[in-house]
Parts: C-alpha cells; structure tokens; sequence
C-alpha cells in the first residue's frame, strides 16, 4: 500500500505504541482487500462492546490500546453494550457481569471515544453526510449508512473500527469506491409495505437471494413508493443480518439510485415471499411468549411515544424491553414518556438490546416487530420467535390478543 508521511510515522511508531498498533491492523487489512491507499475517515462506531460478545480476550486488547496512549482523533461512539449502564439490576444483570462491562466502558472512556452505546447512531449526533468516508461497525448502522445517507463505510471489525478513530484513516477498498457501490440486480417488490414488521420480512426475503447468487451482488430496489425513517432501519437491519449487505439502493428513497438504471431482469418479491418470510420467522405462539422487546434496531423517538401512547393507564403482563439509545431516553424522560412506559411495568433497556445482554436460556420465547432480533434470538439465545407488527407487540406484552382493545 502507497502510505503518507504520517502514515509511515505512525507505523514507525512515532506517535505511540496503540497507534502503531493500529496502522499495522489497517495495513494488513488493506493488503489483502487490496486497497492502494489509506482515506481519511470523519466518523466511527466501534461494535463489540458487550462484555458478553468481547469475554477477556477482548478486555485485554483494549486495555493494552489505552496503555499504549490509543486516542480516537474521530468522532467515535459505541455500539450497544451487555447491559443499561445506568439501570443493570433492573435487567437482572449479574454483578460480576457488570463490573466487567463497566471496565470496557471506561476503557474506550479513556481513549476519548464518546460512550454513546447504540446501533442508531444516525439518531444522536453521530450523522455522517453524503459522500462522507468513515469507519463504521454494527451491519445495521452501516447499510443504513451507506444507503440510506449516502455515506462510505465497509463493515468494521471491533479491532479496525478501533484502529480506524486512532489513526483516523482507513483502507480504501469496497464501499469507498465508486465502482463498488453500482448495483448489480434489481428486485422488484410486488408486496404492500406497511410496518416495521413487512420491511424486515422484505430484507430477509431479498437478503436471501443475495446470498444464494455470486458474489453477493449490490440490489438495487424497486416497487417500493414511501419508506419512513423507521422502515428503513428495519429493512437495513433485516438486509444486512440475511444478505450480508452493506449498501442497496431503492428507487425514488436512497440518494444514489437515481444515477443508475436498475441492472438485469428483476426478480419479483411477491406478496406471498413477504408472507412466507413471516412465516419462517415466527414458531410459537404469543400465548406463550414471556418476553417481549422492541428497538432492534434502537428506537427513535417517534416510536418511544407511541409505545408511551399504547401503554397509558395499563399494565403489561409480560417482561417487556424498551431498547433506545441513552440520549434518545433522556428525550422520552424529558417529555413523561418514560413516567409513563415505567409506570405499565415496561422496562427500559437503554444501551443494550435483546440481543447483546447476557439472557441465554432466560425466556422461552420473544414478540418483537424485528426480523433481525428474530434471528439472534433463536440462533444465540435459543428462544422461540413471534413476529408481530409494532403496535401489536406492545398489546402482547398486554396481554391483549385484539388490537382493537388499545385504541
Ligand atoms: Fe441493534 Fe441489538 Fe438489533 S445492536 S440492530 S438492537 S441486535
């Protein structure tokens, strides 16, 4: 790879041990995606915060990046971590568990990286602009990124996300260049689009014929006439967590559609593959499900006051998590939304989610509105999955069966 000056000093040394460190992950990561040169990166989200995800391994690769004087010279924040920081014994988080997870935290504190912990960073402050290189982490956050506003990012490993915001540079290979982000088939969806829940039966239907074709093609999608900011960080999650996918493009909603012509016969989604979509995802019943969850990805506040509008005057009747970002809570604090979530017996689970917290073997089976935690929930924590729409999520953890009943 060509470096710069600076470039070399770092992997010389000059600026510290955590920066060589760094510069030497990014080389040879560069050397075999083939990158030419490094790109300068404005933003980066680091995955790989929970203690339950990192274990000690990852603690001691931390611990030796801070002793080695590693400073994110980014913008950088998190992604979730094992636990709401602020609100652990709530989530019945072990102790031991938590000491470890604040370790962590602090770690990354110590190298000025803002310990914002979420999968929507775009909803608090971490907002790259179109065109903009970064150095992103969690898939969700980066085909939303990529997508949806047009910024630059390969999916990071913790590691070269970390050594990204220390050097603030990154290899330029795949989605930083322009001949990697061209859409290579279309899809043409058939299917009415409505809630959170349809957007991410359309990313697995569509993320699994990507992962049945060479080389994961880039789709570039039809069909689909309105999307709402909270459809598209499903459809991103439920994309990239079936397909592998880093970036899409959608007629008429993603800003670099509009320069290509959609490549190739489209394969039709019709309503039918949505259904069967739906179907795969769901094997129990929310008769028995003992947990419910929303925010896969992270709420917005949108959401959180609908959940508040739902919940008013009742009580839940099932364990039921509200995962958002810290600073999105603080928002739902300020306007009596979270008096009111908390006063139903909801939980909220801020910094965390269903996913990364420490809850194997805890609950038999989970209602959420999410294809994405549908497949961690089975694949990590073995619980049985129902996938409903938002709104009838929040009546399951109700105990209502009838939508009516809430309105
Ligand atoms: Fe975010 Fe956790 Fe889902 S990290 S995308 S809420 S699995």
């Amino acid at each position: 790879m060509r470096l710069s000056t600076e470039e070399k000093a770092m992997l010389a040394g000059e600026q510290g041990k955590a920066t060589q460190k760094a510069m030497e992950i990014l080389v040879a990561l560069g050397t075999i995606y083939g990158a030419e040169h490094m790109v300068p990166v404005t933003s980066v989200q680091i995955a790989g915060v929970s203690y339950d995800n990192l274990g000690e391994a990852g603690l001691h690769f931390l611990t030796e990046m801070e002793q080695g004087g590693g400073k994110a010279r980014v913008l950088t924040t998190l992604n979730p971590a094992g636990m709401d920081v602020e609100n652990w014994q709530s989530l019945g988080i072990e102790a031991e568990f938590a000491e470890k997870q604040i370790q962590v935290i602090e770690a990354f504190a110590s190298m000025n990286v803002i310990t914002t912990c979420t999968c929507t960073p775009y909803l608090t402050g971490n907002v790259p602009h179109f065109g903009e290189h970064i150095a992103w982490a969690e898939s969700s956050a980066v085909c939303y990124a990529n997508s949806v506003l047009g910024a630059r990012s390969n999916r990071e490993g913790g590691p070269s996300a970390l050594a990204a915001a220390i050097t603030g540079r990154t290899p330029a290979y795949g989605m930083h260049l322009d001949g990697d982000r061209r859409p290579q088939v279309t899809f043409d969806v058939q299917a009415a689009l409505l809630e959170n829940d349809d957007f991410g039966a359309l990313g697995k239907a569509i993320g699994e014929h990507l992962q049945a074709l060479e080389g994961k093609p880039v789709p570039y999608i039809r069909g689909v006439n309105e999307a709402t900011l909270e459809s598209l960080k499903s459809f991103a999650a439920s994309l990239a967590t079936y397909g592998g996918a880093a970036l899409f493009h959608m007629g008429g909603i993603t800003p670099e559609a509009g320069q290509y012509e959609p490549p190739g016969d489209p394969i039709p989604i019709t309503p039918a593959g949505l259904s069967a979509a739906k179907i795969e995802m769901t094997d129990g019943d929310v008769s028995d499900a003992d947990f419910v969850s929303l925010g896969c990805p992270h709420l917005s506040i949108k959401e959180i006051a609908r959940i508040a509008e739902l919940l008013e005057g009742k009580q839940v009747v099932k364990e039921f998590w509200i995962t958002t970002a810290r600073p999105i809570k603080q928002v739902a604090d300020r306007m009596g939304y979270t008096e009111t979530i908390e006063a139903s017996g909801a939980i909220f689970a801020a910094d965390t989610c269903c996913v990364v917290a420490p809850i194997k073997g805890r609950f038999k089976a989970l209602v959420t509105d999410s294809a994405k935690a549908c497949y961690y929930a089975a694949g990590k924590n073995h619980f049985q999955t129902i996938l409903k729409p938002f709104d009838e999520v929040v009546f399951a953890a109700l105990g209502e069966s009838q939508p009516e009943a809430a309105t």
